[in-house]
């Protein structure tokens, strides 16, 4: 056999291989064999909600495969429980209609709920079609807003993994997650323009054991965002910028909410975001808590405030006046460099009644990169500890009886 020959049988072999790895003991869903359009014209939706109601149905591993194309959905919600793993990999990009009604009426697009064991890979695309909707927000002007459609919601999914996945300009945040425990994000990139509002890359809420790993978050608002309830996340090798940094909150803002704990910030890069590391709260008179929180090994560069507890959060006019009494405590920052375009580079405004405690400041090297002085920081009511290197001075009230 000549060469060429025998390389095309090899190659064909492997070929041959992937596929049947690929689908080795799964039952493969491909919506092309149920009528799917990848014109980028012609509604999917019906389309995709049955075939994930069949796969879901199905005892074993089901995989819904959506192969290359441009798939336009309008709103769906894939509801489970089902009965088998679901794997769905998307190789096309799907794409969010742009008329009004889609925008005004719904507050999803893509949903998956009530799912315990899914799959979501295959490297394709979600585009949210932002900019047709974008001039719809007016959030900053009208508290009682309605807010767009996001994205990609799970409601209640548990044991998931959602790997290579790009999400575009969404309308309102690209990834919502709410009930859900035991996902793992991984290799995810999140892109919108640094002026789209309320573009939130993740947001997390009322969820456990949620590892956000090996990512890209470009976006005009929050990188990741944590409202009550969020407990044990890991945020590792993940890149921010531009937006508005990872948050902790707003919390406070109503009673009963659930206490935040168990972050884990590790090997992040922050760059030209409006803030970094930053925790914040109304000065309300509703309590909770907020402990547990590690902040290490994070550069950012010319960002504005990169390490931030501000108990006073009002983003709009008319805010309550008083002091936050969500109490927060044990929250350590360690070997965090680079540089601040804003002066203050470590501020800590906490609640007189409820001081913050055990913070520890660890090895903090962060430079002002304009004119007028080196940076400085800024506390009040917050107890703990700096060790190591403080770059600027830490101004951090010491209190012995909270060392461990
Ligand atoms: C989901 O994870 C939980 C806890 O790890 C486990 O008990 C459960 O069996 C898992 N479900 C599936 C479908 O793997
Ligand atoms: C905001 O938009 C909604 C409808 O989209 C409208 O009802 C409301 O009056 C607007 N508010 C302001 C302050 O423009
Ligand atoms: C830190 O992140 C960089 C790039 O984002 C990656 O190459 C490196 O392996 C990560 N290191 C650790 C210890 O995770
Ligand atoms: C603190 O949070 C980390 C990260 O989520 C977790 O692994 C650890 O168990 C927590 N520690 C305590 C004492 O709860
Ligand atoms: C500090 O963090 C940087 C960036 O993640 C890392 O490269 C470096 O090794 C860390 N230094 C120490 C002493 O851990
Ligand atoms: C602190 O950071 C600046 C610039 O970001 C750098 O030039 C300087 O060497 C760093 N200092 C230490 C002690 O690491």
């Amino acid at each position: 056999m000549n060469s060429i020959l025998f390389f095309r049988c090899v190659y064909l072999i492997f070929i041959l291989a992937c596929i049947f790895e690929v689908g080795y003991g799964k039952t493969v869903f491909n919506v092309m064999n149920y009528g799917a359009i990848a014109n980028g014209n012609t509604d999917n939706s019906k389309v995709f909600e049955y075939v994930f109601n069949i796969a879901c149905q199905s005892k074993g591993i089901n995989l819904v495969l959506i192969p290359w194309g441009i798939y336009l959905l309008r709103p769906i919600v894939l509801n489970g429980p089902c009965n088998g793993l679901l794997e769905f990999v998307i190789i096309g990009t799907l794409k969010a209609p742009t008329d009004k009604v889609f925008s005004i009426n719904v507050d999803n697009w893509i949903t998956f709920q009530h799912i315990d064991g899914l799959i979501i890979t295959g490297g394709g695309k979600l585009d949210g079609q932002g900019p047709s909707a974008w001039n719809e927000n007016n959030c900053s002007k009208d508290p009682n807003c309605k807010t767009l459609p996001i994205s990609l919601r799970f409601n209640f999914v548990n044991n998931a993994s959602i790997s290579y996945l790009h999400s575009i300009n969404s309308k309102e945040a690209h990834v919502n997650i709410w009930g859900c425990e035991h996902m793992k994000l991984n290799h995810i990139s999140i892109i919108a323009p640094k002026d789209s509002p309320n573009t939130d890359g993740i947001r997390i809420g009322s969820s456990s054991n949620i590892e956000i790993l090996n990512s890209i978050i470009a976006t005009g608002d929050d990188c990741v965002a944590m409202s009550p309830g969020s407990k044990d996340i890991i945020i590792q090798n993940v890149k921010c910028g531009p937006g508005h940094g990872i948050s902790v909150g707003s919390l406070g803002r109503l009673p009963n909410e659930n206490d935040v704990s168990g972050l884990w910030v590790t090997n992040c890069t922050f760059i030209g975001t409006q803030n970094g590391l930053r925790v914040k709260t109304w000065a309300t008179p509703y309590s909770s808590n907020v402990f547990n929180l590690t902040f290490e090994d994070i550069i950012m560069d010319n960002v504005n405030n990169p390490i931030i507890i501000d108990q006073q959060y009002c983003p709009r006019a008319n805010c309550q006046k008083g002091d936050s009494q969500v109490h927060i405590r044990d929250v350590k920052f360690r070997n965090i460099t680079g540089t601040s375009s804003s002066k203050i580079a470590v501020a800590f405004d906490c609640s007189k009644s409820k001081p913050c405690e055990n913070i520890e400041l660890k090895n903090i090297n962060r430079t002002y990169n304009g004119a007028g002085g080196p940076a400085t920081s800024l506390c009040s009511d917050a107890k703990g500890i700096a060790i190591g290197q403080q770059q600027p001075p830490s101004c951090i009230y010491h209190s012995l009886q909270h060392l461990y």
